[in-house]
């Protein structure tokens, strides 16, 4: 039985999309595990983009089925409009893709609650979320109301669910000034979308089961990342979710025995995007440089997103939380050229130097920041460890000795193919 677990490990947008798709090609089944439109995953095949939100970044590879298990929230419309857009390019999701009849449904009201709540948080509360209506459609799942993928085999019962769900949210949408949508505007809107998902409806806890006695190879496709993770991220500033490798086993409804191989994802350097904490932000040249040529804006919302030195202990926590065996550092083609380069290696906190990541006192830690050998020549050619230059090759060591985990992958451009792959993810 092989399960494997891709997981982002510092603040989102590490380069799942591609490496969870390079991956695919010796996968048999790619499993979604957690959050919902929130996500942004790009592949990049032949020069050509795809950016998918719901469905798993394996669906361009034919070899693979592609599940959407029961972790994750769903909203319809997104999901079929996914599925029109991934078809369109030639490539049938006929067959090959099944969702979790337990994901929760987001309803037309959970992003608008989240739109409200961020546009009436005072200044320093914002948590700069994505406004897909991800909080609210967990807090939903969490106080057992709301409704599942699954309600859409029944209208009447799915009316019902989302009444009592609507009626729960009507005073905090009237409170925020908002107008609660009509409940037959929700259903008639739901209506033509139910008969698109339906068919695609399984247990997908079963499905995936039986791939892995079968001894197929399962690949569990973390969305977000460690620090956003609602128990070990920068909480408040987080998502409503499991991100973390853990998450797959609770998200996809797989044992831990099951699972053999963690690999962890990290950019070269660090971003976010949203509020938060982020020690090793730069403000400056240096961070537009970052922000310019890594062209870091979020795939799902075109924000700017903020950029800075890559954060070490972060990454050792992050190995920590996630039992991290492997890590792909990826945009290593990114920092070619940057006229200084630094790392984070430590921190200063009121209770003295640690190289740990303060998670608990990181709104006053001070970053630890060393120098690194700089390199000038592009990379993006680069297939082996050998073609790339001493100082990048020697970057890519000291966080294999920082973090104490083999750098499996290392990632010099957008495509499929600008990959220097030293282990396979199923080796
Ligand atoms: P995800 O959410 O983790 O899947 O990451 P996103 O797709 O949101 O953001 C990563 C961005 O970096 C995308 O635009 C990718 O096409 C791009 N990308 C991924 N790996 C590399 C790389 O090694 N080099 C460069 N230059 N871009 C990359
Ligand atoms: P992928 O899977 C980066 C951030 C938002 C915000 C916080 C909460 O593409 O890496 P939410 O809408 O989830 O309630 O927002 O989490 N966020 C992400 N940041 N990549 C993501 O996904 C993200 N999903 C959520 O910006 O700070
Ligand atoms: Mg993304």
């Amino acid at each position: 039985m092989t399960a494997i677990v891709i997981v982002g490990a510092q603040w989102g947008d590490e380069g799942k999309g591609k490496v969870v798709d390079l991956y695919t090609e010796s996968a048999d089944l790619v499993v979604r595990y957690a959050g919902g439109p929130n996500a942004g995953h790009t592949l990049v095949v032949g020069g050509e983009k795809l950016i998918v939100r719901l469905i798993p970044s394996g669906i361009l590879r034919a070899n693979a089925r592609c599940v959407m298990a029961q972790g994750m929230v769903v909203d319809p419309g997104v999901l079929v409009s996914e599925i029109d857009a991934v078809e369109a390019r030639g490539c049938s999701t006929q067959g090959r893709l099944f969702v979790s009849d337990r994901a929760h449904l987001i309803l037309p009201y959970h992003p608008l609650v989240d739109s409200l709540r961020e546009a009436a948080a005072a200044d320093g509360t914002r948590l700069g979320t994505t406004k897909r209506g991800i909080g609210p459609c967990y807090e939903d799942k969490a106080s057992r109301r709301g409704a599942r993928l699954g309600d859409l085999r029944d209208m009447k019962r799915l009316a019902q669910l989302v009444s009592r769900s609507l009626e729960a949210w009507t005073p905090t949408l009237r409170a925020l000034g908002g107008e609660p949508p009509s409940l037959d505007a929700i259903i008639e809107e739901l209506t033509p979308l139910a008969k698109r998902i339906t068919p695609l409806l399984a247990d997908t806890s079963q499905l995936i089961d039986g791939a892995l006695r079968r001894g197929e190879r399962v690949l569990l496709e973390g969305a977000q990342g460690t620090l956003l993770d609602i128990d070990h991220g920068t909480f408040p500033f987080v998502t409503s979710s499991s991100a973390i490798a853990g998450g797959a086993c609770v998200g996809a409804g797989v044992g831990p025995t099951r699972i053999r191989r963690v690999l962890g994802l990290a950019k070269a350097y660090c971003t976010r995007v949203g509020e938060g904490p982020f020690p090793t932000e730069l403000g400056g040249p240096l961070g537009e440089r970052l922000r310019s040529v890594g062209g870091e804006y979020g795939s799902v919302t075109g924000r700017p997103r903020r950029t800075g030195w890559l954060d070490l202990p972060a990454l050792r926590y992050a190995a920590r939380v996630n039992g991290l065996d492997g890590i792909a550092l990826t945009k290593l083609d990114v920092l070619t050229g940057m006229p200084e380069l630094k790392v984070c290696v430590a921190y200063d906190t009121p209770s003295g130097r640690t190289r740990e990541f303060p998670i608990d006192e990181i709104a006053t830690a001070q970053p630890v920041l060393e120098p690194v050998a700089e390199w000038s020549e592009p990379i993006d050619a680069a297939r082996s460890m050998t073609e790339l230059p001493a100082a990048a090759r020697q970057y890519v060591e000291l966080v294999e000795k920082e973090t104490g985990v083999p750098v499996d992958v290392v990632s010099v451009g957008a495509d499929r193919e600008a990959t220097i792959v030293r282990r396979n993810a199923f080796a």
